[in-house]
């Protein structure tokens, strides 16, 4: 039976929520219960500015992961010079919090400063590797102890629809370097950091349709070729940034991380968030159906991981104010009302989404059947 949206809200406001769901605790405290770490995205831009901001942040994630602080920019805005002024504020606020932190991410196609794409143009291979061996190195040397936890490639898989026939992404690194540079990565990330947990971390993987079930192949012969080579990837990060106009069905994911997991590969949920077609304009009386959507897509990507031995989860961002959907075209709502993507809302209400990850964490479903 197909529930309305209607009905599905009000189901939704009636179950039975899991211990603590309707108490002080936040979604850190209800997912250690149940052996899960939950966490968060966070940013310089609020952290420390906005009381309620850190106070949301220190209440819900066990697990931090910079925005945009960890990124190459960030961490080494001129050739040789490694800093962490702007990852610091997170580091500390997570130290005085008890939360760990993740590392986003050294090897990426982009959010790199100039120096490096002049750096690379037409360099011969050596000297990309040797940017990117530096970089990797450097940055370790600094978070060593401090981030147990790296993204060290992200996003190296093509996306089917633009590179039909081509498994990886033709990015900065590919070009340079072809396959070998995600190799290089990780064996750099290993000896620079021996006792990190090194993901590789994509997007678009998701889905129940054509392309996800592409990119899942072939990020599926990627993992199988790394290993092969004794190359030290331990786990897969899906960042399930979850369109609502691409269908999602639990069976073939699972099946992709049965097979993930077969590898002897950790899955964990990297960056999600839940996105609402844009355009038609934000009607007030809409919000609570659309809201029940975007949980019940939320309830079962999550669900769906955790049942295939997924222990980690985390969302791109806590409250919908600063969710980068806001800034992201294809997204960004033409009315120019905030988009309801994340578990809290602009005044840091659990919004339906908080429930149904509290529910996810608790093996319970949805709505109380
Ligand atoms: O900090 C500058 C600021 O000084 C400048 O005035 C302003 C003007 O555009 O830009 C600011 O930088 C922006 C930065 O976000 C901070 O707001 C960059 O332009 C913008 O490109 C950057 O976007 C980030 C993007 O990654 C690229 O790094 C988004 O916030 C961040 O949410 C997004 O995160 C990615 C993950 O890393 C990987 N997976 C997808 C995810 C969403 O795109």
């Amino acid at each position: 039976m197909i529930i309305g949206r209607r009905r599905l809200a009000a189901a939704m406001a009636c179950a039975t929520l899991p211990a603590g769901a309707q108490g002080r605790d936040g979604l850190r405290a209800i997912a250690a219960r149940h052996g899960i770490t939950f966490g968060a995205a966070a940013s310089t831009r609020w952290l420390g500015r906005d009381g309620a901001y850190d106070a949301a942040l220190a209440r819900e994630a066990a697990i931090l992961v910079p925005e945009g602080e960890g990124k190459w920019d960030s961490l080494q805005p001129r050739q040789g010079q490694f800093t962490l002024r702007e990852l610091e504020p997170i580091l500390d606020f997570a130290a005085r919090h008890a939360q760990s932190v993740r590392g986003h991410t050294l090897g990426w196609h982009t959010a790199m400063p100039r120096w490096v794409w002049a750096a690379l143009d037409g360099a011969p291979a050596a000297r990309a590797a040797a940017l990117l061996e530096a970089h990797v190195a450097g940055v370790l040397a600094l978070t060593r102890g401090r981030i147990a936890d790296w993204d060290v490639v992200n996003e190296a898989i093509a996306d089917p629809d633009l590179l039909p026939n081509q498994d990886l992404r033709d990015g900065i690194w590919w070009r340079s370097l072809g396959e070998g540079w995600i190799d290089l990565a990780f064996r750099t990330a290993r000896a620079a950091d021996p006792a990190s947990r090194l993901v590789i971390n994509d997007y678009g993987l998701e889905a129940d349709w054509p392309r996800a079930a592409e990119k899942r192949a072939r990020m599926l012969r990627l993992l199988r070729g790394l290993l092969a080579r004794g190359v030290p990837v331990q786990a897969i990060g899906l960042q399930a940034h979850m369109p609502l106009d691409q269908p999602f069905a639990p069976a073939p994911l699972a099946h992709f991380l049965r097979e993930v997991r077969s590898l002897g590969l950790e899955v964990l949920l990297t960056e999600l968030d839940v996105i609402e077609p844009a355009g038609s304009p934000l009607r007030e009386e809409d919000i609570p159906a659309r809201d029940a959507a975007v949980a019940e897509r939320a309830h079962a990507v999550v669900s769906t991981a955790l049942a295939s031995g997924c222990r980690m989860v985390l969302t791109w961002g806590l409250a919908d104010p600063h969710s980068w959907l806001n800034a992201w075209a294809p997204a960004r709502r033409a009315d120019g009302a905030v988009v309801r993507a994340l578990p809290l809302d602009a005044a840091y209400r659990r919004k339906p989404f908080w429930h149904a990850l509290a529910q996810a964490f608790a093996g319970a479903p949805l709505h109380g059947r």
